[in-house]
């Protein structure tokens, strides 16, 4: 399929690189498509994959990964044509952190509605946002493959969501429903992350255990 990534930045060149890999057609995007800083990208991934503006990855992608900077995801979600989102599965990867005493969580919303709200005409499907870029792709940890989670509003978005994720080495994925759910994912990624600092133990994820 045609992937239109909206963002050139860790996680969107680890997953532009993944999907790449798996035979998919990937344009990653930046503020400056020609800076030198995605020169090494296009390099690793091959000349058929490019980086190119917002509009037009959002334009070519059936369909869209938003990652992007929480702080200016808002002005450029609404900068694009809104006829090339409109219709398309939208993969939200996004945390809204801040910090009082210690990272906080939006409270009585999440970033996935948030963005569900900011396209009404797509269809919105949050993953990925509870691990490290260096783990979205290719999970491979020595006790096994982590589980994902994901939820959204449209049944089948959510079912070329979940072939996407194998397609990057996911095995076990859980749909724990519609995108109000996304707040069970964003408290999830925020426990992962203070794990991770307790234990010591950067690049973690979580996992089921079952007898
Ligand atoms: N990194 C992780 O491990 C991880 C894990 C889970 C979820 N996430 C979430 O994924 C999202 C992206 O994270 P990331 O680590 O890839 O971030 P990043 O490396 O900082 O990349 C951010 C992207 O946003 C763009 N950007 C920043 N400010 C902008 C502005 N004012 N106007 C237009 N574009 C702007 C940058 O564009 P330029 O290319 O033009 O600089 C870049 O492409 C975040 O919401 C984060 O919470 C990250």
């Amino acid at each position: 399929m045609n992937i239109g990534i909206l963002g050139a930045g860790n996680v969107g060149k680890t997953l532009g690189k993944g999907l790449a890999m798996a035979g998919h057609r990937v344009l990653i995007s930046s503020r400056d498509p020609h800076d030198p800083k995605h020169s090494s990208w296009k390099q690793e991934v091959g000349d058929s994959e490019g980086v190119a503006s917002f509009d037009d990855a959002a334009r070519f992608g059936e369909i869209i990964i938003l990652a992007l900077s929480w702080s200016c995801l808002k002005d450029v979600v609404e900068a694009i044509d809104p006829g090339y989102l409109k219709n398309k599965t939208v993969i939200d990867v996004n945390n809204a952190v801040y910090f009082h005493n210690g990272p906080r969580l939006l409270l009585d919303t999440s970033a996935g509605e948030i963005v569900q709200t900011l396209l009404p005409e797509s269809h919105v499907v949050k993953t990925l946002n509870t691990v490290s870029d260096k783990i979205m792709s290719q999970p491979i940890f020595k006790e096994g493959i982590p589980i994902m989670f994901m939820s959204g509003n449209n049944m089948a978005s959510k079912n070329q969501v979940s072939a996407l994720l194998k397609d990057l080495g996911w095995v076990t994925i859980v749909d724990l429903g519609d995108i109000r759910q996304s707040r069970l994912q964003e408290s999830i990624m925020l426990a992962c992350v203070i794990s991770e600092i307790q234990l010591q133990s950067p690049g973690s994820a979580f996992t089921l255990l079952t007898h």
